[in-house]
């Protein structure tokens, strides 16, 4: 809080203060101005201790700040006769001094370096404010997305239960998808969606019959033409919750390929959406190293080579060029090792 107004003010000043402002005492526990009512007063405190809180729309209350001697509150009255943004309370016996508008103008007229310094104090408490509540608002985002993953999460444990086989391929597909995102410089939000979408890409596997899924042999056509609906079943689950919309482009597209040969739309090139196309290299990397019930896994360095291979055809070059970039800087190998100890 800023240093007191009173610290340095001339004795006449302080007099014309006294004498256009009005003087009130409240006790411990009061209210002094109560938020969301109107008010056209602000007040500077001469004596005493206060506290001022808001209250957020899910019933949080936080203290902004704690005011004392020759601090003021109540300063936008100057500017809009509006509802009062915050609630400010008496935390010790305390007089303040209130001043109306009008009590302000008799204040201009007779102490106007005091206005002044009031104004000048007036627009640093409107940054300072503004900055305390995007940081409340930007723990809460936090915290909500925190909520979101726990779900998703909650999700793809009830699909791997089902799946044995896929046991790790899902966090593995979400954390090479997520690096390969960030080596493509995608924005936050969007690494956010990807990591959501990964970890749900395979969601629709759930509609998909057991023995099928569990099949050792070889699918028949039918057989493999149930896996293939996969990807739409998983965006008919997703499209209707508002806040995993986003990750339906890694669900739907994960299997489509750059060549348009792909399922479940066969869509080619930039028409398929770039989460999807990232998913696609991540899922068809892990998929190579994974042990499957009808063949061993692959080497690392043999799978990145498949997966080169196939830039421009399975996939899409730029997804390509940044997964080869996790691979030589070893940031892959990394990943890969940390996934392992978790
Ligand atoms: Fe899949």
């Amino acid at each position: 809080m800023s240093d007191s107004i009173f610290s340095g003010m001339k004795d006449e000043d302080y007099t014309s203060l006294a004498a256009c402002a009005k003087e009130r005492r409240f006790l411990t526990g009061e209210i002094i101005v109560r938020e969301k009512t109107m008010t056209d007063t602000f007040c500077i405190i001469k004596s005493g201790k206060v506290e001022v809180t808001k209250r957020f729309s899910d019933g949080d209350e936080m203290i902004l700040t704690l005011m004392e001697e020759g601090d003021f509150f109540g300063e936008m009255a100057l500017l809009d006769q509006g509802p009062r943004s915050a609630t400010v309370r008496a935390i010790a016996e305390t007089t303040v001094f209130e001043l109306a508008k009008n009590d302000f103008e008799c204040l201009l007229h007779d102490a106007p370096d005091l206005a002044y310094s009031i104004m000048c104090e007036l627009g640093k408490r409107l940054r300072d404010t503004g900055s305390l509540l995007v940081s409340h608002l930007e723990k809460k985002n936090k915290q909500l997305s925190e909520a979101y993953l726990d779900t998703v999460h909650a999700l793809v444990s009830a699909l791997e239960a089902k799946d044995t086989y896929t046991c790790g391929h899902t966090s593995r597909v979400t954390v090479v998808a997520k690096a390969i995102a960030g080596k493509m410089n995608l924005v936050e939000d969007d690494l956010f969606a990807i990591e959501i979408g990964a970890l749900l890409h395979d969601l629709g596997k759930i509609g998909v019959p057991d023995a099928v899924l569990h099949k050792a042999g070889p699918l028949e056509k039918d057989e493999y033409s149930l896996i293939k609906e996969h990807p739409k079943k998983g965006e008919i689950i997703l499209k209707n919750v508002e806040y995993l919309k986003r990750s339906i482009p890694s669900v739907l597209s994960h299997h489509e390929r750059y060549d348009g040969k792909g399922y479940p739309e066969g869509t080619a090139g930039a028409g398929i959406p770039l989460f999807g196309r990232i998913v696609a290299v991540a899922d068809r990397f892990d998929a190579m190293i994974s042990d499957r019930p009808y063949r061993g896994h692959m080497e690392v360095a043999s799978a990145v080579s498949e997966v080169k291979a196939q830039a421009g055809t399975q996939f899409d070059k730029e997804v390509v060029k940044a997964f080869l970039g996790l691979y030589e800087s070893g940031d892959l190998a990394k990943l890969l090792t940390e996934h392992k100890k978790a």
